[in-house]
C-alpha cells in the first residue's frame, strides 16, 4: 500500500502521508493540510472523515463484521456476560476469574445512589420523558463525586457510573409509574439487579425469570459498543475538552436520544402499531418511504456503515422468536416487523440504496416481550452503550497528543459590509 497520497490544488503538488490500520484500512493524514495547502476538507455528516484512531471497536459495513477488542459480536452475545464486556471494552481484556469476581463486587458495592438525589426525581414531571431524566442525572453524579485527575478516582468514577446508572434508569421507570423506588441487592448479578429494580414491588418476593435476564445481558452487549457513531463521537468531542466522565457520558445520553440514532428503537414500535391500526398495509408504508412528497422513513431500517446487513440485527431476529416463545408472548408487532421487513427486502428502492433492517429494529418487540415500556427503550440502549462511552472517553483521555476536537468550516454568509443606523434599515 502506498505510504502516501497526491494531492493537486491549483497546479501546486502536495504529497499527504497514508495510514493504515490493523483490519488494512487506508486513511490520508490532512493533520497538516491547511499549513501546506491552504485549503481544508469538506464533509458535513463526517461520512468519509476518521475522527481519530482507536483500538476498541471494528465494523465491516460490507462484509457485516462487529468485533469488540477483537472478538466477533457473534462469539460475545453467545457466551459472554454483560459485565464480562464491560471490561474487554474498557480494560482491553476479558477478566481472569479475579478480575471478575472483583469486579461483580465492586459494581455491586457502588449500585446505590446518594440519599439526596432521589429528591432530584421529585422535581421531574411525571410525564417526563426518561431519557431527560438519565442524562440530567448522570450529569448530577459529577456534584456528588467531584473530578479527581487521579487513575484510582477516575476507575472508581467509572465503576460508580456503570454500576448507578441502572440504578437510575429503574428509579425513572418507578418514578413514571408512580410507586417506590426498589433499592439494588447485593447478592444480585448486575443485569438481575436491574430487572428487580425494574420490576419487584416491595411487598411481594420477585424471581427474576432466567428466559429474561439472558435476552437482556444479549441485548446489552450487542449494543455495548460501535466505534465513532453519532453519541460516541459526543462522549469524545466532549471528553476531549477535559470535561469530566459524568459530563461527557450525559452528553452521550443526550446524543443517543434523537430518533435517527437510539431513539428509533421507540420509533420503531411506534411505527409498527400505526402500520397495524392501518390493517398492516406494509406495501403503503414502503411506497410512503419511497415518495419524495414524503418525509416518512421505515425506522429501524438503514444504516451509515452497514451496507450488507447488521450483524446485531440478524442475531435479535433469531432471538425474538425463541423469547416471546418463551415467555408466551404472542406480539403481533413480530409478525408484522418480519412481513414489513419481508416486503421492503424485495423493493428495488431499498435494493439499490443498501437499506437492511439495523440494530434498533427487532430491539423494541424484544424490551416490550420482557414487559419494559417504549419510552424505556432507549433508555436500555444506553446503558448497553455505557461501557461503549466510557472506554472511548478514555482513550480520547490517553491519547498521546490529544488534542481539543475543533473543525473548521467554509464560511458562506455575508462578505463584509458597513453598520447600518436603525433609521436607514
Ligand atoms: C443507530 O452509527 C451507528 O453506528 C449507529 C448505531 C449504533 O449502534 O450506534 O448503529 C445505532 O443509530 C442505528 C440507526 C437507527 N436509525 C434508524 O433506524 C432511523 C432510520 N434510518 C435512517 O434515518 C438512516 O438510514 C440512518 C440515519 C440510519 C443513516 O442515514 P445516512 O447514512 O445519512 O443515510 P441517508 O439518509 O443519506 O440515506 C441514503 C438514502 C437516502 O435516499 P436518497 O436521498 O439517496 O434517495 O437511503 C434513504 C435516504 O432517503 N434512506 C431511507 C432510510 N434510510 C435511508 N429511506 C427510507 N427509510 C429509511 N430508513
Amino acid at each position: 500500500m502506498t505510504k502516501s497520497a497526491k494531492l493537486v490544488l491549483d497546479g501546486k503538488e502536495t504529497d499527504l502521508p497514508v495510514t493504515v490500520g490493523s483490519e488494512g484500512e487506508v486513511g490520508v493524514d490532512i493533520s497538516k493540510l491547511r499549513g501546506q495547502t491552504g485549503a481544508i476538507t469538506l464533509d458535513p455528516s463526517f461520512a468519509n472523515t476518521g475522527a481519530c484512531e482507536s483500538a476498541i471497536t471494528f465494523i465491516d459495513g460490507e462484509k457485516g463484521i462487529l468485533r469488540y477488542r477483537g472478538y466477533d459480536i457473534a462469539d460475545l452475545a453467545e457466551h459472554a456476560s454483560f459485565p464480562e464486556v464491560c471490561h474487554l471494552l474498557i480494560y482491553g481484556h476479558l477478566p481472569s476469574q479475579a478480575e471478575r469476581a472483583e469486579f461483580r463486587t465492586r459494581l455491586a458495592l457502588h449500585s446505590l445512589v446518594h440519599e439526596d438525589m432521589k429528591k432530584f426525581f421529585e422535581g421531574f414531571a411525571p410525564v417526563a420523558h426518561p431519557m431527560g431524566i438519565l442524562s440530567a442525572m448522570i450529569a448530577s453524579l459529577s456534584a456528588f463525586y467531584p473530578e479527581d485527575d487521579t487513575l484510582e478516582e477516575i476507575d472508581l468514577n467509572i465503576i460508580r457510573l456503570l454500576s448507578k446508572a441502572k440504578t437510575l434508569a429503574a428509579f425513572s421507570y418507578k418514578k413514571s409509574i408512580g410507586q417506590p423506588f426498589m433499592y439494588p441487592e447485593n447478592d444480585r448479578t448486575y443485569l438481575e439487579n436491574f430487572i428487580y429494580m425494574m420490576f419487584a414491588v416491595p411487598s411481594e418476593p420477585y424471581e427474576v425469570k432466567e428466559v429474561v435476564r439472558s435476552a437482556l445481558e444479549k441485548l446489552m452487549i450487542l449494543h455495548a459498543d460501535h466505534e465513532q457513531n453519532c453519541s460516541t463521537t459526543t462522549v469524545r468531542v466532549v471528553g476531549s475538552g477535559g470535561a469530566n466522565l459524568f459530563a461527557s457520558i450525559s452528553a452521550g445520553v443526550s446524543a443517543l436520544w434523537g430518533p435517527l440514532h437510539g431513539g428509533a428503537n421507540q420509533a420503531v414500535i411506534e411505527m409498527l402499531e400505526v402500520i397495524r391500526k392501518d390493517g398492516s398495509n406494509f406495501q403503503k408504508y414502503v411506497d410512503l418511504t419511497k415518495s419524495k412528497d414524503s418525509d416518512f422513513k421505515l425506522m429501524g431500517f438503514g444504516h451509515r456503515v452497514y451496507k450488507n446487513f447488521d450483524p446485531r440485527a440478524r442475531i435479535l431476529k433469531q432471538s425474538a422468536d425463541e423469547v416471546l416463545e418463551d415467555l408466551g408472548v404472542d406480539d403481533p408487532l413480530l409478525e408484522i416487523a418480519m412481513r414489513l421487513e419481508e416486503v421492503a427486502l424485495a423493493d428495488e428502492y431499498f435494493i439499490e440504496r443498501n437499506l437492511y433492517p439495523n440494530v434498533d429494529f427487532y430491539s423494541g418487540i424484544l424490551y416490550r416481550a420482557m414487559g419494559i415500556p417504549t419510552d424505556m427503550f432507549t433508555v436500555m440502549f444506553a446503558l448497553g452503550r455505557l461501557p461503549g462511552w466510557i472506554a472511548h472517553w478514555l482513550e480520547q483521555r490517553n491519547a498521546p497528543g490529544g488534542r481539543i476536537n475543533r473543525p473548521r468550516q467554509i464560511y458562506t454568509g455575508e462578505t463584509s459590509r458597513p453598520w447600518e443606523p436603525l433609521e436607514e434599515r
